[in-house]
C-alpha cells in the first residue's frame, strides 16, 4: 500500500549549509502491517514520517501510496489524502485547547461528512469505545496526559484512515500509559489499519510486528549502515 523509492530530504540550516536528514531510503509497507521505526533524536524519524504522510516534499525520490505517486499529485489531492486516508498522532497531542474532547475528535469528520450531527455521533462512539465516554465535554486542561493521547488517537481514526502514523506518541507518557497507548495501536492494527510508529525507545518499538532502525537518515540492521533497499532486507 506504501512504497518509498530512494527518498532523500535535505534541509538548509541558518548558516546556509545543506544538511541531509534522510538519505536514499527505500521502504515497502503492505496493508495490515504494524511497523516501528526506532532511532535516536536527529536520526530523521519525523522527517521520514512527514514525507510518508503527504506533509513534506522529499528532495529526491518517490512516495507511492495506494496507487498514486503522492508528490506528483496536486496540493488539493494531497490535502484530501491527509484528511481521509492518513491519521496522524503527535508526541504533544496537538489538540485544540478550547474545544472539548468530543469536538476535537469530530472536527475531521465534520470536514468529510455532510451532517455535523453524524460527525459528533461518530466521535462520541469512538471516544466511548476507547474508554473516554465520561470525558466527552472535557477540554484539554481537564484531561490527564494519557487521556489527551487517547483523544488524539480517536481524532486520527475518525475518518477511518487506511494508514495511521504516530510520531513519538508515548514521548510524554509514563510506562503504564505507554503500554495502554501502544496496546491501542495494536488493537487498531488488528481491526485493519496499517500503523507506523516512530520512537527513540526500543521497548516502544517492540509492540510492532516489524522494527526498522534509523540512524543518520538511513535504515540500518542495528549493527551498521546498509545499502539501498535495506528496509526490505531487515523485514
Ligand atoms: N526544518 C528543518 N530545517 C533544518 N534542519 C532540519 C529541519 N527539520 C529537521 N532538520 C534536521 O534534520 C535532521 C533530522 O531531524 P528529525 O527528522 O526531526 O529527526 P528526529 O525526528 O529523529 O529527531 C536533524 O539533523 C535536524 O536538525
Ligand atoms: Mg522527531
Amino acid at each position: 500500500m506504501l512504497e518509498l523509492r530512494n527518498v532523500s530530504k535535505e534541509f538548509v540550516n541558518n548558516r546556509r549549509e545543506t544538511v541531509p536528514a534522510i538519505s536514499d531510503v527505500s521502504l515497502s509497507v503492505s496493508a495490515g502491517d504494524f511497523i516501528s521505526i526506532v532511532g535516536p533524536s536527529g536520526s530523521g524519524k519525523s522527517t521520514l514520517l512527514f514525507i510518508i504522510g503527504a506533509l513534506m516534499n522529499p528532495t529526491e525520490g518517490d512516495v507511492l501510496f495506494r496507487g498514486r505517486n503522492i508528490y506528483e499529485t496536486s496540493p488539493s489531492v494531497r490535502a484530501k489524502i491527509r484528511l481521509e486516508e492518513v491519521g496522524f498522532v503527535f508526541q504533544t497531542f496537538n489538540l485544540i485547547p478550547y474545544l472539548s474532547a468530543l469536538d476535537n475528535v469530530a472536527v475531521p469528520a465534520m470536514l468529510t461528512m455532510n451532517s455535523r450531527k453524524d460527525a459528533v455521533e461518530r466521535a462520541a462512539d469512538l471516544l466511548e469505545r476507547f474508554g473516554l465516554g465520561a470525558r466527552l465535554d472535557h477540554r484539554f486542561s481537564e484531561l490527564s496526559v494519557g487521556e489527551r493521547q487517547r483523544v488524539a488517537i480517536c481524532r486520527s481514526v475518525i475518518n477511518n484512515p487506511a494508514l495511521i502514523l504516530a510520531d513519538e506518541p508515548t514521548g510524554n507518557l509514563d510506562p503504564a500509559m505507554t503500554h495502554e497507548v501502544m496496546a491501542l495501536f495494536q488493537e487498531l492494527n488488528k481491526s485493519g489499519h496499517t500503523v507506523i510508529v516512530v520512537t527513540h525507545e526500543e521497548e516502544v518499538a517492540a509492540y510492532a510486528q516489524r522494527v526498522l532502525h534509523l540512524r543518520d537518515g538511513v535504515f540500518t540492521n542495528g549493527t551498521g549502515s546498509c545499502e539501498r533497499d535495506c528496509a526490505s532486507t531487515v523485514a
